[in-house]
């Protein structure tokens, strides 16, 4: 089969996007699939983009971007038609031949929300990976957080704040700020990656943690800081109707670094190691898998998630679902279904095949 790899995009993950099209290009399989790179640029362009996986190695001091080479991907016209043209900077406009599904490798806005899932639902085309409804609620921190309530997974207290709130009543925002408690999280409702998240540890670095979160979203929540390990657990679909899978859980395990922050993540700052699998007791990790399974059902998920949790005194919380979590080959979600078993391509391999079932 073809395979369209897209990735890149307008979001503020952009480039962590781009880092695992360098992985996923590297390990695929070349046997089985005919592969097709698409990128998509800051600015929203498709482009056609080189099959080269060194072009788009994670490097800490230059991190890898899709810039506009001056071709543009047309994808196919709708109903029967799935074949993939490229528009070449002289005009010229070359068929790439039929794509069979596309693998989406996008994280953030337009690409892990639901919407470019939208484009290729109505296109016709398969995708791997999340759907439209489980992409689009675990891309709104709020609305994941009432559905997994509702539904009975344990959450953190919140409190949601909407820019407008925020500039008509700060006093009031500072006041539901406090019933959080201190140290609290403030982040962006619709980001990923950490990207405007602040750690508040007391009420005079309110303003400024709102401040940099609002410049990512108009909606913001403040989270208490809850004091338990980092846990995560990979989710993968069922196949033919089965339910979903587990992996072994891994543990984010911070030494010097206050969170795991986008420094941390991706521009090798240390403090911070991401091990899998986690040193859990048998009846944690049964626990953790079973809560990540429940989550991931609780939001209709499709594909692949990364389901992270807070291991706290009093059990465990859900934190977050990532829909398409980083998939670089040293990243959480591939390393804890390597511990699992299974190769890193082998599990590009599962997340194409399921999509084409
Ligand atoms: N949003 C990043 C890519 C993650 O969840 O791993
Ligand atoms: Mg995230």
């Amino acid at each position: 089969p073809a395979v369209a790899v897209l990735f890149g995009g307008r979001s503020s993950e952009h480039s962590i996007s781009s880092a695992t099209a360098g992985g996923v290009l590297r390990a695929i399989d070349r046997d089985r699939y005919r592969v097709i790179p698409v990128g998509i640029t800051r600015d929203g362009v498709f482009v056609l983009e080189d099959d080269d996986p060194d072009k788009f190695a994670l490097d800490a001091e230059r991190l890898p971007e899709v810039v506009d080479n001056g071709t543009r991907v047309v994808w196919p016209e709708g109903g029967a038609d799935r074949t993939l043209r490229v528009r070449r900077a002289d005009g010229a406009v070359d068929e790439l031949g039929r794509v069979d599904v596309v693998l989406p490798i996008l994280h953030g806005l337009h690409g892990e929300d639901g919407t470019v899932q939208g484009f290729f639902d109505t296109l016709g085309i398969p995708y791997a990976g999340g759907g439209v409804l489980d992409s689009a609620l675990c891309m709104d921190k709020h609305f994941m957080k009432v559905v997994l309530a509702a539904a009975g997974v344990p959450v953190s207290p919140w409190v949601t704040v909407t820019r407008a709130r925020w500039e008509s009543d700060p006093d009031g925002v500072r006041a539901d700020a406090a019933t959080m408690g201190e140290p609290s999280f403030v982040k962006p409702a619709r980001a990923g990656s950490s990207v405007g998240v602040s750690k508040v540890h007391d009420a005079s670095e309110l303003d400024a943690a709102l401040a940099l979160a609002f410049a990512e979203d108009d909606k913001v929540l403040i989270e208490p800081a809850i004091v338990g390990r980092e846990v995560e657990v990979a989710i993968l679909e069922g196949r033919d109707g089965d339910m979903p899978r587990a992996s072994l859980p891994g543990e984010i395990v911070l030494t010097t670094r206050e969170f795991y922050d986008f420094e941390g993540k991706y521009l090798g700052g240390d403090g911070a190691d991401v091990v899998c699998p986690a040193e859990l007791s048998e009846g944690d990790t049964a626990a953790i898998q079973e809560l990540g399974i429940r989550a991931f059902q609780a939001v209709d998920g499709k594909g692949l998630a990364r389901v992270d949790f807070f291991l706290a005194a009093d059990g465990l919380y859900v934190n977050e679902l990532n829909t398409m979590p980083g998939f670089t080959p040293i990243s959480m979600f591939p390393k804890c279904w390597i511990a699992s078993g299974m190769s890193y391509g082998q599990l590009i391999t599962e997340l194409i095949d399921t999509a084409l079932e």
